[in-house]
């Protein structure tokens, strides 16, 4: 059977391009199974699976859930807000006490980036990364380039651009490596207090005009402004980036061709995307959400293979 080349998915960054086909080709299959009337299969039977949210999550969360529950894994869900870390339990102290009721696999969101790192050095099991910090977010940009690839064929040679707050995105961040990886070209676009200074470093194209970054894509994927990680102002008002960035059908009726738009979410709608965008026939928003139930049964499969049973 072929593998990945990592044991944990702590991030795009580790992965080869030869693991992401294979993460793509293995989804493929889970997609056709998620699709017929029986939904379930028995590759993760007397596996068990704790999904640790440590951050809030709907998307994600539901997905992973749905996700281990079609390959009839054990699950068991760790909300922060509801726990003992409340009374100052540790990281580790917290991840060991629950790994004693024989954990196989870990999913977590954490706020603090490089937190995945450090448990997969410290704990014995598989650790998946469902977002830290303004770090990684790998399921999310494996879903967003299985949904381009399904979209339109292939990733290889397409031009995507990335628009918003890119300075706070875990999103974008994996959406580079990712893209990159499978052979695409990445525009960021947003205002540059909102575009790191570090991002020449990663060979991506620069622009700070809407309708010139739509000119050029095949892909726009629309971020949001992400309030909760700002401790001061990017921008003069929400009202002022929405006249900037905020995506409407006049920017796609101007355009000569027809792109893709997508969008991680949450959205909000008015904000950095219009309703009729979100909902028309050029949004994949939904095609996202629907492929990352495979994309995560996909990666749950291939490092429950690396289990030692
Ligand atoms: N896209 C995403 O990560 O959404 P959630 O925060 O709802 O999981």
């Amino acid at each position: 059977m072929e593998t990945l080349s990592v044991d944990h998915l702590l991030g795009i960054k580790d992965l080869t391009k030869a693991d992401i086909d294979l993460i793509f080709a293995t989804a493929d299959e889970f997609k056709d199974v998620i699709n017929r009337p029986i939904k379930k299969v028995p590759s993760l039977r007397d596996i068990t699976i704790a999904n640790l949210f440590f951050e809030n999550s709907t998307r994600t969360k539901l997905s992973f859930e749905l996700a281990e529950k079609r390959l009839s894994a054990d699950v068991i869900n760790f909300a922060s807000g509801s726990s003992s870390v409340k009374k100052g339990e540790t990281l580790v102290d917290t991840v060991n006490n629950i790994l004693s009721m024989k954990v196989d696999m870990v999913v977590m969101r954490h706020p603090n980036p490089g937190a995945h790192q450090f448990l997969s050095r410290n704990i014995d099991a598989k650790i998946i990364n469902a977002g830290d910090g303004a770090h990684e977010h790998p399921t999310q940009a494996l879903l967003d380039a299985y949904s381009i690839r399904e979209r339109l064929g292939e990733v290889s040679g397409k031009k995507v651009v990335i628009v918003g707050d890119i300075l706070h995105s875990r999103v974008a961040l994996s959406n580079i490596y990712a893209l990159q990886k499978q052979g695409a070209e990445v525009m960021v676009c947003g205002p540059a207090t909102l575009i790191p200074k570090f991002i020449h470093s990663l060979g991506v194209h620069v622009e700070h005009n809407l309708q010139k970054a739509l000119d050029w894509c095949d892909v726009a994927n629309m971020l949001r402004i992400q309030l909760e990680r700002q401790d001061s102002k990017f921008f003069p008002s929400i009202r002022e980036y929405t006249m900037q960035y905020g995506l409407t059908l006049d920017h796609l009726n101007k355009l000569e061709k027809e792109i893709v738009v997508m969008h991680p979410g949450p959205i909000n709608r008015g904000v950095e995307i219009t309703s009729e965008v979100a909902d028309s026939h050029q949004s994949i928003i939904l095609n996202q959400v629907e492929n990352g139930v495979a994309v995560r049964m996909a990666v749950l499969y291939l490092l429950a293979s690396k289990i030692n049973r």
